[in-house]
């Protein structure tokens, strides 16, 4: 189950992320509390921590105690100068109980902030690859020497000061690469769209989502449903729980059985070892039912038990299972065509049916068309880690002017051909021959939406083994869609 997997993954990279983030925040006030301490314990008046910035190739203030804090963060000490430049230079520890009279003093600094020192000491932080920055320690309170038992105590602070410092940079790089990795992942789920159709279904969606209430996704092919169910997760209270996953067409009545409530040891031949199914897995979280029209009917029965009694009980099992999941469920089926047909059970339909979300066809909202462009030529170019392709003169109104029958997927794969054939920077109208290849597909007024939607199908998957030279894997990867499912799609529709 390579989906589940990927949105397992999904989540404990989130969980993972949130948890290293609150912990890197922490680092300002453990490295304030540490100077702190260390300087109670030796008892100076004030104390300060320089970081070494590579950018200005100076040190710069990041903590300082007493007045004068925010006028310091301002100055930027060059290597070699005062007493800490001199201590980042050559990465040993500096004492001096008459500052006034010491050369080495940085007057600039005092004569900013108008402080007025006597004694002082100051530490490099040394980490695995050099300097990190120095401590310094002003005045003592009773006006005394910094001592030999005082730079032991403050020896032992920097190195574990320099220890957290050097931790801390590298979650920080760290944390960047999670925004990064994290940014890819949920980049699968960002909605473009502002027109008014799609703009009032994520409005609903945003409302349904903290309810547990069932959601049945409905609409053509590619209008998004799948997305959809994702933002539903997503805003919702179950946002940090599983999303799992499954397509209800692509298997057998019997495997499809064993998915959802999984088996005890025995249960069946080969059954080897309890499995849980993809019921429990989803608890507490959300359980996906794509192409819910194709379910079987024996197996429609069994699913409303479920549903209803929210338990269940595991194949070859006696015990039953609490569970609470919340079903989102999607179609591009006509549901109540089927009831009435007897293939879709009317009793399971208002159970998984509380709120109905029908995601608009891309040509009722061609508004969206240049912001989808635009947002595809972004996601597929930085894939390439190509330069960003323009778009030439009349391109968007070509796009525009077509009906798009396999909406926003089709839109997608169109976007990605061009840019993988484009001889040169600029997308334009010969970037999609739509003319040539899809004009194929003539369903006249009249047709009902399922024999219109065949027609697309038919053409389409044709095309694409086409272009696998009859490879079905291939031709099921670039689908996304299971080969077995593909398949059956072959035989239904009668492709050659
Ligand atoms: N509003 C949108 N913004 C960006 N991408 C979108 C949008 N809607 C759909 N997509 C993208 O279009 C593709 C098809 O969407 P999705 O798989 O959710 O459609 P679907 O309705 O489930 O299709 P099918 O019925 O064929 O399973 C996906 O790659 C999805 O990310
Ligand atoms: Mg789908």
């Amino acid at each position: 189950m390579k989906q589940i997997e990927y949105i397992a993954n999904a989540h404990t990279l989130r969980k993972i992320s949130s948890l290293f983030k609150s912990t890197y925040d922490n680092v300002d006030g453990l490295m304030k509390l540490l100077l702190e301490t260390a300087q109670d314990i030796v008892g100076a008046k004030n104390s300060s921590l320089l970081l070494w910035d590579d950018k200005s190739q100076a040190l710069q203030f990041f903590l300082a105690s007493g007045e004068g804090g925010k006028e310091l963060a301002k100055i930027g000490i060059p290597p070699g100068k005062g007493f800490a430049g001199i201590v980042a230079d050559t990465g040993e520890p500096l004492v001096s109980n008459d500052v006034k009279g010491d050369t080495r003093w940085y007057r600039e600094v005092s004569e900013k902030v108008s402080i007025d020192v006597n004694s002082l000491a100051c530490l490099p932080l040394m980490g695995n690859t050099g300097l990190i920055g120095v401590i310094q320690f002003l005045d003592k309170i009773d006006a005394g020497s910094f001592t030999d038992k005082d730079m032991g105590i403050l020896t032992k602070f920097a190195r574990i000061m320099a220890m957290f410092l050097q931790v801390s940079k590298s979650k920080e790089l760290l944390s960047e690469e999670f925004d990064r990795l994290q940014e890819k992942f949920w980049n699968r789920f960002s909605i473009v769209g502002e027109s008014p159709a799609i703009r009032k279904c994520i409005a609903q969606a945003e409302k349904v989502a903290a309810s547990k209430a069932s959601i049945m996704l409905t609409g053509e092919s590619g209008t998004g449903k799948e997305l959809f169910a994702h933002l539903i997760h997503d805003r919702g209270l179950r946002q940090t729980k599983p999303f799992v996953s499954i397509s209800c067409g692509a298997l057998p009545a019997s495997i499809l059985e064993r998915e959802l409530f999984g088996h005890e040891k025995g249960a069946f031949t080969g059954a080897d070892s309890r499995k849980i199914g993809l019921f429990e897995a989803a608890d507490s979280g959300t359980l996906f039912l794509d192409e819910i029209g194709e379910m079987p009917v024996d197996m429609q029965v069994k699913l409303l038990r479920v549903v209803q009694e929210e338990a269940f009980i595991r194949l070859g099992g006696t015990q039953t299972t609490k569970v609470d999941v919340r079903i989102i469920s999607a179609t591009n089926r006509d549901l109540e065509k089927m009831i009435k047909e007897g293939t879709f059970r009317q009793d399971l339909y208002y159970r998984i049916n509380v709120i109905n979300i029908e995601l608009p066809p891309l040509r009722d909202r061609q508004e969206d068309i240049p912001d989808l462009v635009n947002y595809f030529v972004k996601k597929h170019s930085m894939h390439d880690g190509a330069s960003l392709k323009k778009l030439g003169k009349g391109l968007m109104s070509h796009l525009k002017g077509y009906s798009w029958p396999g909406n926003i997927r089709q839109l997608e794969n169109a976007v990605e051909r061009a840019i993988v054939l484009a001889e040169n920077d600029e997308l334009n109208i010969d970037s999609f021959p739509f003319e040539s290849s899809d004009a194929a597909i003539e369903v006249s007024v009249g047709a009902s939406l399922k024999e219109a939607s065949d027609a697309f199908r038919q053409s389409f998957i044709a095309n694409t083994l086409k272009s696998t030279g009859g490879n079905r894997t291939k031709a099921a990867k670039i689908l996304a869609v299971q080969r077995s499912y593909l398949s059956r799609l072959i035989k239904e529709l009668g492709i050659k």
